[in-house]
């Protein structure tokens, strides 16, 4: 079966709140992935139509920070399938400013027990969508 790869997208909009900073008043790193992984979730979710769970997390880079009181955009896209597992790419804006760029959530589907059980193959609507999965399973064979 076979199931177009843009099924897997999800975004999320966050506000920075106090019990969510460090003592610099910018959000702590550890509460941002935690809102990642959520978003990074709904995205393969939306996708495998199956349980999941996270393996690893890739190129995770935070390159600015987020104030508290600022708002910041989280979008995520699954942008690599294998045979059980999946890459959702995730990437965090605040205004213009990029906080995170494309990091890569791993999830394996699994199935009652646990045990990983294959994913959907992914179909593709148009060329682009093609050539970034294929770049990313390039990647994926470098890791
Ligand atoms: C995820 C889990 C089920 C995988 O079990 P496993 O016996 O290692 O399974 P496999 O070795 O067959 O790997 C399954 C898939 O995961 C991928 N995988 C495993 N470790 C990986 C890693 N470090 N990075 C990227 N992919 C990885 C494998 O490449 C394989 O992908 P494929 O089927 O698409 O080729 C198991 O490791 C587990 O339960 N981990 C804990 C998950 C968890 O609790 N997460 C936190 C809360 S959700």
């Amino acid at each position: 079966m076979l199931q177009p790869i843009s099924a897997g997208t999800a975004k999320s909009d966050i506000v920075v709140l106090p019990n969510d900073t460090n003592h610099y008043g910018n959000i702590f790193g550890g509460a941002l992935l935690s809102y990642m992984d959520r978003t990074a979730f709904i995205a393969a979710r939306k996708y495998a139509q199956n349980d999941l769970v996270t393996v690893a997390l890739n190129d995770m880079v935070f390159k600015a920070p987020v104030k508290v009181g600022e708002t910041a955009e989280i979008s995520a896209k699954v942008c690599y399938v294998g045979k059980t597992s999946l890459d959702v790419c995730v990437t965090v804006m605040s205004g213009e400013k990029k906080i995170v760029d494309n990091a890569k959530f791993v999830f394996v589907s699994v199935d009652r027990s646990g045990k990983p059980v294959p994913v959907a193959q992914p179909s593709f609507a148009n060329a682009e969508e093609k050539a970034e999965f294929e770049r990313r399973a390039k990647e994926r064979k470098r890791e």
